[in-house]
């Protein structure tokens, strides 16, 4: 039997996960890590740890399955979006990765604005600068850290990184470039035009591929460290989102994965490049070739789920908190929850928005504060939903992530969608789809379609159980809460500071 293996370079663990040839999932490993925030707004991490913790994750999953690592037919990577890792010529690292969360190029934002113009940036790139993509933290380097700047000679994402210890190489996939705000959207390929605008070397760039394009071979010195043979094909694979895209399915337009973890997306592939007029959706590259995807980000989703338990009921446990819930009458008793505890991405991008309960009375409880979590959080992944459905004829969810086990929530957003949901994937659905690229890299299958009939497990639906028309009418009072509240939230974060 031939093993394929994804490997998933994520912000808090790398998970390592075995697919047998049939796509069945057979085995997993982890090794966690931290990050470090150095100072407010910062968000950083060591390189290195991504590689210690993919050979333990490797060597934890062959253990665990009781297999040589000689029966691995090709490898393919995944891993936390958008961080910088910058190299000098002899392939040192120059500074500690900047990744995906850190905030602090709000001036470097602006300064990509004026530098290319809002509206070319948008048509060109598909998107808006967010202090979380790639290019505003390169600009970041150049105007704070001239001294590294000036020695970088190959740019990288995390899993790049992890691409280069195990091969040797430098190569990115194509999803994962098109979330550095440096990339031609419908060329798949950098931006001359973005790149002499920001008066970024070209020669920095490393060169791009398709997601189940082989990209080099694990060299004998990663092959020493991981149990995996020598010459293992390593394809090029996709970032976090594209690859949980493929990992649940969501290869086909309209078909729409939401992800319920501490942060919450809505992604849908979509066959030609979609982009959102204003920049509020996500529009990238998708890990299958010719096909692209939107995506809405909500940073708080089952964080925010997580944060109402410690904060108010930490001798609570879930089922409990969800028990109490599922008595309260949908909306609440007229009690809406703002889940903007992070600031958020999409639809508002804004680091200063805050969260909030708007419409407490005396009778509110426990249960009644639980669902109107879980309901401001259906209504903010609602707005990603929205704006999809002005380009794409939108069918069934896909749900998946930590926040899917809970039937409650899984009926509530189905209300508040108006449509039916199903839960899909395993616990590591990017990772499982870095191995289906890779087993389609190598002709394991004809096509990642293929692969994907043959490995993602679909759940039962969840039909909407009547509660539409009253959830319309709270999603607008949730709708309407943002904008009046948005001074207010500016004077508070000033407050804050
Ligand atoms: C996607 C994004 C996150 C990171 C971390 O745009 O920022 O999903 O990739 O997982």
């Amino acid at each position: 039997m031939t093993y394929y293996l994804g490997v998933d370079a994520s912000t808090t663990a790398t998970k390592a996960l075995l697919m047998d040839g049939g796509g069945s999932v057979v085995a997993v490993g982890r090794s966690d890590y931290g990050f470090e925030t150095p100072r407010p707004l910062w968000s950083e991490q060591a390189p290195h740890l991504w590689w210690e913790a993919t050979v333990d994750a490797i060597s934890s999953a062959l253990r665990t399955a009781g297999i040589d690592g000689g029966a691995v037919g090709a490898v393919g990577l995944t891993g936390q979006m958008h961080g910088l890792v910058l190299l000098d010529e002899a392939g040192e690292v120059l500074r500690p990765s900047i990744l995906w969360n850190d905030q602090r190029t709000q001036a470097e934002c602006d300064e990509i604005r004026d530098r290319i113009g809002r509206r070319r940036l948008i048509n060109t790139t598909g998107n808006d600068a967010l202090t979380g993509f790639t290019a505003p933290k390169i600009l970041w380097v150049r105007n704070n850290e001239p001294d590294v700047f000036d020695r970088v000679a190959h740019i990288l994402l995390p899993k790049d990184y992890v691409r280069y210890r195990l091969t040797g190489g430098i190569a990115v996939d194509r999803a994962g470039a098109s979330g550095t705000l440096l990339f031609d959207l419908a060329k798949r390929n950098w931006s001359p035009e973005v790149i002499e605008a920001l008066d970024i070397p070209a020669s920095v760039l490393p060169p791009t591929h398709e997601g189940p394009e082989v990209t080099g071979v694990v060299t004998g010195k990663a092959a020493s460290a991981t149990g995996l043979r020598r010459g293992t094909p390593v394809v090029a694979g996709g970032g976090d989102q594209a690859a949980n895209g493929v990992g649940v399915g969501a290869i086909t337009p309209g078909v729409v994965a939401m992800s319920l973890g501490t942060s919450g997306v809505v992604f849908t592939a979509t066959d030609r490049p979609v982009i959102e007029p204003e920049g509020r959706l996500h529009a990238f590259c998708h890990a299958i070739p010719d096909t692209w995807h939107l995506m809405g980000v909500m940073l708080s989703a089952a964080g925010s789920f997580r944060w109402f338990k410690d904060a108010l009921a930490p001798d609570r446990d879930f089922s409990a908190l969800e028990a109490a819930a599922s008595v309260v009458d949908p909306t609440s008793n007229g009690l809406v929850f703002l889940p903007y505890l992070s600031g958020e991405r999409t639809p508002h991008p804004d680091p200063t928005a805050r969260g909030a309960f708007v419409g407490l009375t005396v009778r509110h409880d426990l249960g009644h504060l639980a669902r109107a979590v879980m309901e401001g959080v259906a209504f903010g992944l609602r707005d990603s939903v929205e704006l999809m459905a002005n380009d794409i004829d939108l069918g069934e969810v896909r749900v998946s992530g930590g926040g899917a086990a809970s039937e409650l929530w899984l009926r509530i957003i189905s209300d508040v969608l108006d449509r039916p949901v199903r839960v899909v994937g395993t616990a590591e659905s990017a990772a499982h789809g870095a191995a289906i690229l890779a087993a389609t890299g190598v002709g394991a299958f004809s096509s990642v379609r293929e692969a994907c009939e043959s490995s993602v497990e679909i759940g039962e639906v969840i039909e909407p159980s009547g509660h539409a028309e009253v959830y319309q009418e709270a999603y607008g009072v949730y709708r309407d809460l943002y904008p009046d509240l948005r001074r207010s939230f500016q004077r508070l974060s000033a407050l804050d500071d």
